[in-house]
């Protein structure tokens, strides 16, 4: 066949190309590759009408022959010899069929693209307002077909409904087409125009790559135009791109925009985008229906019916709200009664009556800072105690007032989160004021006004009693407002209906008791209309939603007679603190992802940021036993106020710190140095060695990192041997001896390789070999146990009982830094070198010993403590000062009482687990390794050449950070996604991060195809 079809090109086109057979519905449709341009044939179904291929051709070659500054990306038509569209052509069955040849486009359907980012969604959009202009003035007699995907005609799918036996599903649709039924007189004024009509997901081509944005690279397959009004097309677009989004919503809004920015719609068209979607959909679920009934031997076509009856059955948005977020999302006022209302109330504030009665004037009431950044209730940013919720404020303020806007994360409710992860979105933005006063006190009518509804909302921060009031401006505009927090059995003597004149009282504040559980406070909501959300207004909104909800429900301050400046809240900007930086710190201290985060808060294993969205932290290894331990926090408080001095004193704090370092140590080691960092840590253990052996060579792998000091920068490759080593001053010192790193993945010597250990070390001999013929001594061999900059390697098991063999035989010291890889972290070892069964001469600590409080330690033999002993004094200010001790303390005792190291090691198998079967399923996972949670993904372009991924690394980690989950990348090409979090992450973490890693690692997977 496709020799029969290359022959017809050759023979219309005058073209040579190779075919291929791609899908299609009822026609064949071929890709055809010439040795310069790709095209698609297509070859119409038997008995094609030719009007339906000259609507397209015509259509085609309209839209490019516009001269208007955006072309939209449709195919071309390619003319035949004889100068036509189209010609007829026989099949090798004899059979004519209309053929016709197009420019094909680079790209993959929009169905199997991932990303399908918000932007991507707004450039489609954008393209399919130029196309609506541009086709405005397309006309073809074959467009008034009578059509049933012509939107205008699908109230036939009413006559069908018998078909769906499932009786929700049925409720559904009928619902769907009453609404439909409602809206057609709005349809009917609406002007009718040639309108694409199937901008569907296998229409929409997407291009991108890692380093290059997604970009809508083609709009293909004008077979269903018809008449109609434009919002048709963009419903039918929509009914497409809502299907497979967590936020459905929000990239309907985007499509919208997208539309609105190139073919500005009206309110009308935005009203009817939503109901004229549902009714595509359920015009798509009756036909499918329909046709499963007709081939009730063809699953796909029930298969196929799901995304869609999926979003009709579980995504219940209201209408109301959803008009409002694309009104939103066009720049439109939220309706028109919302500009003259705000103004009306502006010109009135400070003439309304107040609410707590004539004798309090709120302005005189400080305002109390309960935001993600000003407060640290609730310690537990999961769960906040009753004693918390009580007490939100200083008991001694008889009077305060809570911000508008602000970001709290008092909201820890399950009703608050978007989705089921730990550490899921949450609405955490306050929507209203709050002011607090004592329980009991009146409230009083700012304005006349209507009961609207009275509810005592009882469960546990909740609303207690609420009541919302509607108003009118004497335009005769409606507007509501609701308090919450109030004493029921006040609100329970309203009747709804009920008038109220400007200063009568209506309400009294409840106790914690019938309140919701909270500090007695009446929280003040203004609602420009209520129109989606009833009586069920949100207090808090999701961050990333606050625009769209300050346009429905404005700062109430202007209702209170309070300065709106005063009273909206303002989080730390993120654009000045990175100016500051820019201006005032040194520019090599980097930030980490393409966009800089800023957290105000931690917990355990999850970080805030500004506006109390929570991310996963699967990266800090510093707070070991989780961000913000309050066992640790309360110790160093408590010292704090006590005492905090040098190590010159005796104290029990500091000989407490040394038995619990110790206990943890081989016995030999028994002399501890306390320090405040990792780098004064290795510092201090090169002077160990060099007291000891009075030698200077040091012999250390490749792409090492042991600190920022003079000393430690010149014994660590990852510096001094870094592209910009030169540009900074550094070099390799003669007396720094490099190995390879014991790298049994990428290394010379692989895991297959019984002897790879041995072969490693043997490098350590050969220099001290080197040196003994230069007449040198050498004072030591230093390590990270596991390399971690180097790239998260655990070396072959028995590597450094040979280094170590080696060095001491002459006459060096062992040092094992320990940093990244000591107490617990892990799972199976409470350090890297039982791993390794070596007892170091040296073991250096640091980071995770202080949870983030700066702490190193050195801990050495005594032998070796006393030749350092025979030099001048040792002393750090603040090493093993008071604070640090009992931090320390506390911290190795949290990771005993908190099993931890057992948690590491649970946590480790199921992260292992997963990242296993992820490398069965992605061929860029080269290598998995590491032990508990001390983890390596290694990346590859090529699983046999083992090239590092350096871009898939950088785009997974960036990615990632998107959605929430911090991750790192490491290694000499920085390849090796670094997964270290805090000891205390659970499963269902653990989960998180495998599913989205599998989701991003499906866009690397399109991105790179
Ligand atoms: C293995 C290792 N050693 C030493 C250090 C230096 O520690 P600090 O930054 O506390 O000085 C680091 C820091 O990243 C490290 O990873």
């Amino acid at each position: 066949m496709l020799q029969h079809w290359s022959r017809a090109i050759a023979h219309i086109w005058g073209l040579e190309g190779s075919l291929m057979q791609l899908d299609g519905e009822y026609d064949l449709n071929f890709s055809v590759a010439t040795p310069t341009e790709q095209f698609v044939l297509k070859v119409m179904r038997p008995g094609c009408e030719q009007a339906l291929v000259d609507m397209q051709c015509l259509s085609l070659e309209h839209l490019h022959q516009q001269s208007l500054p955006t072309q939209v990306p449709v195919p071309q038509v390619i003319i035949t010899l004889e100068g036509q569209n189209f010609t007829v052509y026989h099949d090798p069955q004899g059979k004519p069929r209309i053929v016709w040849l197009v420019s094909k486009f680079e790209g993959l359907n929009y169905a199997h693209f991932q990303p399908k980012s918000g932007v991507l969604i707004h450039q489609l959009g954008s393209y399919m307002g130029h196309m609506s202009a541009q086709l405005e003035s397309f006309n073809h007699a074959y467009l008034k077909r009578d059509f049933k995907w012509n939107l205008m005609q699908s109230g036939w799918i009413e006559a069908e409904l018998g078909c769906i036996e499932n009786l929700e599903r049925k409720e559904i649709i009928t619902t769907i087409v009453e609404q439909f039924k409602a809206l057609e007189t709005d349809l009917n004024n609406l002007p009718q125009q040639c309108i694409h009509n199937d901008v569907n997901d296998y229409n929409i081509l997407v291009q991108g790559s890692l380093n290059q944005a997604p970009y809508i690279s083609g709009i293909i397959d004008l077979g269903d135009m018809c008449l109609a009004p434009r919002v048709c097309d963009l419903a039918i677009a929509g009914a497409y791109i809502v299907l497979d989004q967590t936020q459905p919503e929000q990239a309907l809004a985007q499509l919208v925009a997208g539309v609105h920015s190139s073919a500005p719609l009206t309110a009308m068209e935005v009203a009817l985008v939503w109901p004229l979607l549902r009714m595509r959909l359920a015009v798509s679920v009756v036909n499918s229906t329909l046709m499963a009934l007709d081939n009730p031997d063809d699953p796909y076509i029930t298969i196929s019916q799901g995304p869609a009856w999926a979003f009709l059955q579980n995504h219940r948005m209201s209408g109301g709200l959803i008009e409002a977020r694309l009104r939103f999302a066009c720049g439109l006022p939220l309706n028109t009664a919302a500009k003259p209302t705000l103004a009306w109330l502006s010109e009135h504030s400070g003439a309304f009556f107040p609410l707590l009665g004539a004798d309090i004037d709120l302005n005189q009431a400080p305002m109390v800072d309960l935001s993600v950044e000003g407060s640290s209730i609730p310690q537990d940013p999961f769960s906040i105690q009753p004693h918390e919720a009580q007490q939100l404020i200083n008991p001694n303020l008889q009077l305060a007032l809570g911000y508008y806007l602000e970001p709290r994360l008092v909201y820890t409710d399950k009703a608050f989160k978007n989705s089921s992860w730990p550490s899921s979105n949450r609405r955490t933005v306050h929507l209203g004021l709050d002011i607090f006063a004592p329980a009991g006190t009146a409230l009083h009518a700012p304005l006349a006004a209507k009961v609207e509804a009275i509810d005592n909302r009882q469960a546990n921060l909740d609303y207690g009693g609420v009541v919302i009031l509607r108003h009118q401006s004497p335009r005769g505009d409606e507007f509501y407002s609701l308090y919450g927090h109030l004493n029921p059995s006040s609100v329970t003597q309203l009747i709804v209906g009920q008038e109220l004149s400007a200063g009568d009282v209506f309400a009294h504040l409840g106790e914690p008791s019938h309140n919701g559980g909270w500090d007695p406070h009446v929280h003040v909501q203004l609602a420009l209309s209520i129109e989606g959300m009833g009586y069920d207004w949100p207090g808090a909104v999701d961050p990333d939603d606050i625009n769209l909800w300050q346009s429905v429900c404005p700062n109430p301050s202007l209702l209170l007679n309070l300065n709106h400046d005063v009273t909206q809240y303002s989080p730390p900007s993120k654009d000045q603190a990175q100016q500051v930086r820019q201006d005032h710190f040194g520019q090599n201290l980097k930030l980490s992802y393409a966009e800089p985060v800023m957290f105000l808060r931690g917990w355990r294993h999850y970080l805030f940021d500004e506006w109390g969205r929570p991310y996963l932290d699967a990266y800090n290894n510093v707070p070991h036993v989780g961000h913000a331990h309050p066992r640790v926090a309360q110790v160093a408080a408590e010292q704090l106020v006590r005492i905090n001095t040098n190590s010159r004193y005796l104290h029990p704090s500091r000989s407490a710190f040394a038995e619990q370092v110790l206990s943890h140590m081989p016995s030999e080691l028994s002399v501890c140095y306390f320090v405040n960092s990792g780098s004064e840590a290795n510092e201090l253990a090169l002077r160990l060695a060099r007291a000891h052996t009075g030698a200077k060579q040091i012999i250390t792998p490749q792409h090492g990192y042991f600190g920022n000091t003079t000393g430690t920068v010149d014994i660590s490759a990852y510096k001094f041997a870094s592209p910009r080593a030169k540009a900074g001053g550094l070099s390799q010192p003669d007396w720094v001896h490099l190995v390879d790193v014991a790298d049994d993945y990428r290394g010379q010597y692989r895991r297959d390789d019984k002897a790879a250990g041995e072969l490693y070390a043997q490098q350590v001999a050969q220099h001290i070999a080197t040196l003994k013929t230069n007449g040198e001594q050498l004072a030591g061999f230093i390590a990270e146990t596991f390399p971690s900059v180097g790239g998260q390697i655990v070396p072959p098991p028995d590597y450094l009982q040979h280094v170590y063999k080696h060095v001491r035989s002459a006459g060096g010291l062992c040092i094992a830094d320990e940093v990244q890889t000591g107490l617990g972290r892990l799972g199976d070892f409470y350090f890297g070198f039982e791993q390794q069964q070596v007892v170091p001469d040296v073991v250096v600590l640091g980071k995770p010993i202080g949870n983030g409080h700066p702490i190193g330690v050195v801990v050495t033999r005594p032998a070796i403590a006393a030749s350092f002993a025979h030099g001048p004094e040792f002393f750090s200010t603040f090493g093993g000062s008071n604070l640090s001790c009992v931090v320390g303390t506390e911290v190795l005792r949290i990771i005993e009482d908190e099993q931890l190291m057992n948690n590491a090691h649970d946590m480790g198998k199921l992260l292992f687990a997963g990242l296993r079967k992820l490398q069965k399923e992605h061929a860029c996972i080269g290598d998995v390794r590491g032990f508990g949670l001390f983890v390596g993904v290694d990346l590859v372009s090529d699983p046999d050449s083992r090239e590092p991924a350096t871009q898939i690394a950088d785009y997974v980690k960036n990615r990632m950070c998107e959605e929430r989950i911090l991750m790192g990348s490491e290694g000499p090409d920085d390849n090796v996604l670094k997964i270290r979090p805090p000891l205390t992450i659970g499963a269902e973490d653990v989960n998180h991060v495998l599913h989205m890693l599998a989701k991003v690692l499906q866009e690397v997977r399109v991105l790179t195809s």
